[in-house]
């Protein structure tokens, strides 16, 4: 089965586009973290596009790391303040740079959460690297260093973003089409 032809209102980001911009953000980071032990952290599963375009972009001998932090419930798109960090974080965080990369930040309380969990570890640093931010959204403090593309109030799909878990495999990024809410 098919998803819907018109399952978007609009495209927002294309391929080349996010590809570009991805390239431009791991510039920066092979720039900042040259002298640093980087650890690269990808918050499952919104981020997987994301990250591993960014990955093939880095020159750093850096790890890899995957975790699964959620705010969404079920099949609504409400975002709730208590998140949930349901993958275990048995890494090695201490004296270590963490870059926390998300596919977006909304009300901030996911980065918050992380961001806090990661600094009670007594890692060196943490960061965070964010295809898109919705900064008009946000509940917390949080000012990701790398962003991808600000965003307004819209519900986005794709390149990893999904809707009730689906079309996160279309491979650019749009607004989800309000006939399918
Ligand atoms: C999404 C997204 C971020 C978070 C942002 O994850 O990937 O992690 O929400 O929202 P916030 O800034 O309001 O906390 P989600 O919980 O939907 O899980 P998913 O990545 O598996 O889709």
């Amino acid at each position: 089965m098919n998803y819907p032809v018109d399952i978007m209102s609009e495209v927002l980001f294309t391929e080349e586009q996010i590809a570009k911009r991805t390239k431009e953000l791991a510039q920066r980071i092979n720039e900042d973290y040259k002298d640093s032990p980087l650890t690269v952290v990808c918050t499952l599963k919104g981020a997987v596009f994301f990250f591993t375009e960014l990955m093939k972009n880095l020159k750093l001998d850096c790890r890899l790391e995957f975790i699964k932090a959620s705010s969404y419930i079920g099949n609504t798109t409400m975002t709730l303040g208590n998140v949930t960090i349901s993958r275990s974080m048995n890494f090695e965080i201490q004296g270590r740079d963490i870059l926390i990369v998300e596919d977006i930040v909304d009300t901030g309380h996911t980065c918050a959460k992380l961001f806090d969990y990661f600094k009670n570890q007594k890692c060196h640093s943490v960061q965070i690297c964010t295809l898109l931010d919705k900064k008009s959204r946000r509940q917390v403090e949080i000012n990701p260093k790398y962003i991808g593309f600000e965003i307004g109030n819209q519900f986005v799909i794709g390149y990893g973003l999904d809707y009730n878990e689906a079309y996160r495999n279309i491979p650019y990024i749009g607004i989800l089409n309000e006939k399918y809410l």
